[in-house]
C-alpha cells in the first residue's frame, strides 16, 4: 500500500459499524466534538484516518475488509480496548481532565488500575506502531486527545523522521488536580505528549494549565523540541446552514413544535448524557424558574435532547436515570394537561438536534468544565430567529462567546435559573444582533481551517 503524507490518529473514528440480525453491517456517523471536528478531513484531502474498531460491528468490519477509505480502523483485542478506553481514559483521564471526583473515596490508584495502565501502554502502542507501518517519509501525522496521550513519544522512537502533533479536545486539570496520578504516570503522561513536535489545546486556558503541569511534575522548562499551541476549533456553517434546511429537520421542527405547543417559549439543551455537561443542574435551575416566576409556568418549555454517551460506565447509566428522574419530577410537580414542562429525548438524532438549534429561543450550555463545546458555536449559527446563549465560564466556548453571552457560573442553580430569565426576556432585536455576533466568533476558525493550521504549524 502507498503510504499517507497526513495522518490523523483517533480513538473514535469517523464512522462505526454495528450488526443487524441479519448479519449485515450498518455504518453510523461518529458524535461528539473531535469527530464533528475531523469530519471536514475528507479522503480528498489525501490523508489516513488511523482510529480503533470500538464495537462488535467494527470488529467484524475489520475482518470482511469493509470500511471508507481513508479510514484504518485498528482491531484491538476487545479486553485490552476495554481498559485503555473505559478503564484508563474514560474512568481516569477524562475525570482528572473535567475534575469530576468526588475526591473523599476516589480516586484510588490502585492494584487493578495499573493493570489497565498495562493495558493503555500496549493500546498506545498499537496506534504507534500502525502510524509507523503507514507513514510515508517525514510525513505529518496529528495525534488526537487524552486516548493517545502516549503515542506521539512511541511513534517518535520508531520513527524520528515524522511531524508529530498532539492536540487535546478537553480541557486541561492544574497541576494541584492533575497530581493526584501517581507520580510516574503523571510524568508518563507529560512525556508521551512532549514526544510531539507540538502540543496543541482549544483555549490558551487549558494549554496554560498544561505548561504548568509540565513544571509541577517534570521540573522547570519544558524539554526543548515540543512547541506548545491553540486553535479554537469553529463551527462548521456551511455545512450546518445547509443540513439543517434539509426535509428531515423541517419535519422534526413540526414534530418538536407541537410538543412545545404554540406561542410558548423554548429553552433548548443539547449533549451528550455526559457527566461534565451539568444536565441536572440545568434542569434544577430551570425548576428554580418556574418556582421564582410563576408567570413562566404554561409559557416555556425546556427541551432536552440528552443523548446516550458511554453507557459502559455505571456512573454515567445512573446520570442518564438521573436525568430522566427529575425530568419527571419536574412534570409531575409542575406539569397541566395542556403543558409538559420538560421535553427529554433520549435517543440520538442529529436532525432532531439541528432543529432545535433552529427553533431555539434560548440555548443553555452550563457544563462545569468543557474543552470548548461546539453546541455553543452551533446554534447561534443555524437559529432561525435569534437566540440567547446562556454559557458556562467553565466552557472554552466561553472566551470567543463569553461577550455577547448570559455568563453563568455552573454550580450555582439559583444565579443560572435568573440568566434563564434574562434570556427569556431579552429584547428580540437585542436578541439577534447578538445571535449575529456569536455566530461571527463561532465561524472564526471552520474545521477545514482549524486542521490546515496545524498542518502548517508543524511545518513551521
Ligand atoms: C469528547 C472527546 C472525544 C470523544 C467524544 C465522544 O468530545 O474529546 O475524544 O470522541 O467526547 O465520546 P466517546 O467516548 O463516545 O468517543
Amino acid at each position: 500500500s502507498t503510504q499517507a503524507q497526513i495522518l490523523v490518529a483517533s480513538n473514535r473514528g469517523p464512522i462505526s459499524y454495528a450488526l443487524d440480525e441479519s448479519g449485515t453491517l450498518k455504518a453510523k456517523r461518529g458524535g461528539g466534538g473531535l469527530v464533528s471536528g475531523l469530519s471536514a478531513i475528507g479522503p480528498e484531502a489525501g490523508a489516513l484516518w488511523v482510529c480503533s474498531a470500538l464495537s462488535d460491528g467494527d470488529r467484524e468490519a475489520v475482518r470482511r475488509g469493509v470500511g471508507e477509505e481513508g479510514v484504518r480502523m485498528l482491531d484491538i483485542p476487545a479486553d485490552v480496548h476495554e481498559d485503555a478506553y473505559n478503564g484508563v481514559a474514560n474512568s481516569v483521564l477524562w475525570f482528572v481532565n473535567h475534575m469530576l471526583y468526588q475526591t473523599p473515596l476516589e480516586p484510588a490508584f490502585d492494584a487493578e488500575f495499573r493493570r489497565q495502565w498495562a493495558s493503555f501502554e500496549t493500546y498506545n502502542r498499537a496506534f504507534a506502531e500502525a502510524l509507523a507501518e503507514e507513514a510515508a517519509p517525514g510525513a505529518a501525522v496529528l495525534v488526537q486527545d487524552y486516548h493517545l496521550t502516549l503515542a506521539p513519544r512511541m511513534l517518535r522512537e520508531l520513527r524520528p523522521d515524522l511531524r508529530i502533533g498532539h492536540f487535546s479536545h478537553t480541557p486541561w486539570a492544574p497541576p494541584e488536580y492533575f497530581r493526584m496520578l501517581p507520580d510516574d504516570i503523571a510524568a508518563q503522561l507529560l512525556g508521551g505528549i512532549l514526544g510531539a513536535d507540538r502540543a496543541a489545546f482549544l483555549t490558551q486556558r487549558w494549554a496554560d494549565a498544561f505548561t504548568d503541569c509540565c513544571h509541577a511534575v517534570l521540573g522547570p522548562g519544558i524539554p526543548s523540541g515540543t512547541r506548545i499551541g491553540v486553535h479554537g476549533l469553529g463551527a462548521d456553517a456551511d455545512f450546518l446552514r445547509k443540513r439543517s434546511h434539509e426535509a428531515d429537520v423541517d419535519d422534526r421542527i413540526v414534530a418538536l413544535r407541537e410538543q412545545i405547543g404554540a406561542g410558548r417559549k423554548a429553552i433548548v439543551r443539547v449533549d451528550r448524557t455526559e457527566l461534565s455537561k451539568n444536565i441536572v443542574r440545568g434542569l434544577l435551575a430551570y425548576r428554580q424558574l418556574l418556582e421564582d416566576q410563576p408567570s413562566w409556568r404554561e409559557r416555556v418549555v425546556h427541551v432536552a435532547l440528552a443523548y446516550p454517551s458511554r453507557q459502559d460506565l455505571a456512573v454515567y447509566r445512573d446520570y442518564m436515570t438521573e436525568v430522566q428522574r427529575l425530568a419527571d419530577e419536574i412534570n409531575s410537580q409542575y406539569g397541566t394537561p395542556g403543558w409538559t414542562p420538560v421535553v427529554l429525548h433520549l435517543k440520538d438524532d442529529f436532525a432532531r438536534s439541528l432543529a432545535a438549534y433552529r427553533l431555539a429561543d434560548v440555548a443553555l450550555v452550563n457544563p462545569i468544565r468543557d474543552g470548548m463545546n461546539l453546541v455553543a458555536k452551533e446554534v447561534p449559527v443555524v437559529s432561525d430567529e435569534g437566540c440567547a446563549l446562556v454559557l458556562s465560564r467553565e466552557a472554552g466556548a466561553y472566551e470567543e462567546l463569553g461577550e455577547d453571552a448570559i455568563v453563568v457560573n455552573p454550580y450555582d442553580v439559583v444565579g443560572t435559573a435568573r440568566a434563564l430569565h434574562s434570556a427569556l426576556t431579552m429584547p428580540l432585536d437585542e436578541r439577534a444582533e447578538r445571535t449575529k455576533r456569536l455566530a461571527a466568533a463561532a465561524t472564526a476558525l471552520p474545521p477545514a481551517q482549524w486542521f490546515l493550521d496545524q498542518l502548517r504549524a508543524l511545518d513551521a
